[in-house]
């Protein structure tokens, strides 16, 4: 999967911009403050359907103006079209410009694997953030899994609601807990998957990008053991209902899908309490190259891969490994204030300027 064309209007500092994308690494250079994170914001957002670093869409929209406008080409064997208006009541999705119902359809047609700074922060986040970050990679290449997801919340909704009244209907919630129920299993079962894949990856990429020989895998604990979907739903039941008394004095769901979490180990040890900000950096490149990995077994096709910030942190030895790590075909975007640090780069380099809100492409 390549990006063609990225056009942005009204989009952060953007008036309007266009660029042409090379098939192989893209360099976007620039000072400070200038809009190189703000173009792979708004790559992320066609990708995800949201931005990598704020919640609310609005904030987006160039000051003084009423809506933005990203658009991409993305070449996937044939061409596809796919825009997103941002206003301040919400956003507009469109694939080869006929509006998207849901934005499920759109999701993952382009597939981005972003590394940020501030996914740094993944280690000591809350389990949310984590979680968000699983459903997110796993949502652009699964959309059974979205639906899943989007179900599980709506009736965990309707259990929370039914919790809180006072009398307890236990037929309803015998009901309720068995649709809830269904979805989980297949919930667990495609994290499960996720984590595994990334797994097979981690500790190799990891010891390529640092020459450091230490396992590092993720640990996730399924709420139940993969297992025959019955023998699943079975030991789910039983939880369940354990917890229901509980549940109803807590006028909450204690347990289930939304409660999930992963941690990174180092060993046997997580990440957060052992490893130094070097290593956490390498950690986190390893995971996004194993996202790539996972991204060609579910989909068979190379997502894009944008790296905000990564080289100026890292040292010359670490950034000939990064370089060497980058899957040959894969597109890549890499931001950066000084293009010496790309002197490394033993493959073709197309450098763009980005300067106050204005993207030139060298030698245009
Ligand atoms: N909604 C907005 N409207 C107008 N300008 C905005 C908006 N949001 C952010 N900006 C501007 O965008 C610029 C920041 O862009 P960006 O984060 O892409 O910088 P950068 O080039 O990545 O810099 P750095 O190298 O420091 O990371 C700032 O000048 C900021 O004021
Ligand atoms: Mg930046």
């Amino acid at each position: 999967m390549r990006i063609a064309q990225f056009r942005c209007r009204n989009f952060r500092n953007y008036s309007d911009c266009r660029v042409d994308l090379d098939d192989g690494i893209n360099v976007f250079l620039g000072q400070n403050a200038q809009g190189k994170t703000n173009l792979l914001e708004g790559l992320f957002f066609l990708s995800t359907t949201r931005s990598h670093r704020i919640h609310e869409d609005a904030l987006m929209i160039k000051e003084d103006e009423a809506f933005s406008n990203l658009e991409c080409l993305v070449r996937d064997g044939s061409d596809l079209k796919i825009s997103a208006v941002i206003h301040e009541k919400g956003k507009t999705l469109m694939i080869n410009r006929s509006a998207c119902k849901k934005s499920s359809e759109f999701v993952g047609l382009l597939n981005v694997i972003l590394f940020s700074p501030t996914d740094l922060n993944l280690f000591d986040e809350s389990p949310r953030s984590r979680r968000k970050c699983m459903d997110i990679e796993i949502g652009k290449v699964s959309k059974i899994y979205t639906r899943y997801l989007s179900d599980a919340m709506h009736l965990l909704k309707e259990r929370n609601s039914a919790l809180k009244r006072p009398n307890l209907d236990e037929a309803f919630l015998d009901v309720l807990d068995m649709q809830l129920i269904e979805q989980e299993v297949e919930i667990i079962r495609l994290r499960k998957e996720f984590i595994d894949l990334l797994n097979e990856h981690l500790s190799d990429y990891f010891m390529q990008l640092s020459s450091d020989v230490k396992p590092i895998s993720i640990r996730y604990v399924p709420l139940v053991e993969i297992d025959e979907h019955d023998k699943m739903v079975a030991s789910l039941k039983e939880k369940m209902l354990k917890n229901r008394q509980r549940d109803q004095i807590l006028q909450m769901t204690s347990i289930g899908v939304h409660r999930d979490d992963f941690c990174f180990m180092m060993g046997d040890h997580p990440v957060s309490s052992i490893a130094s900000q070097g290593q956490r950096r390498m950690i986190l490149l390893a995971m996004k190259l194993s996202l790539i990995e996972y991204v060609v077994n579910k989909t068979g096709k190379l997502p894009v891969l944008l790296l905000d910030d990564v080289l100026s942190e890292l040292d010359s030895e670490k950034r000939i490994n990064l370089f060497r790590c980058l899957p040959k075909s894969c597109q890549t975007i890499i931001t950066t204030t000084d293009l010496d640090d790309c002197k490394d780069l033993d493959r073709k380099v197309t450098v763009y300027y980005v300067e106050n809100g204005t993207v030139r492409k060298k030698g245009d």
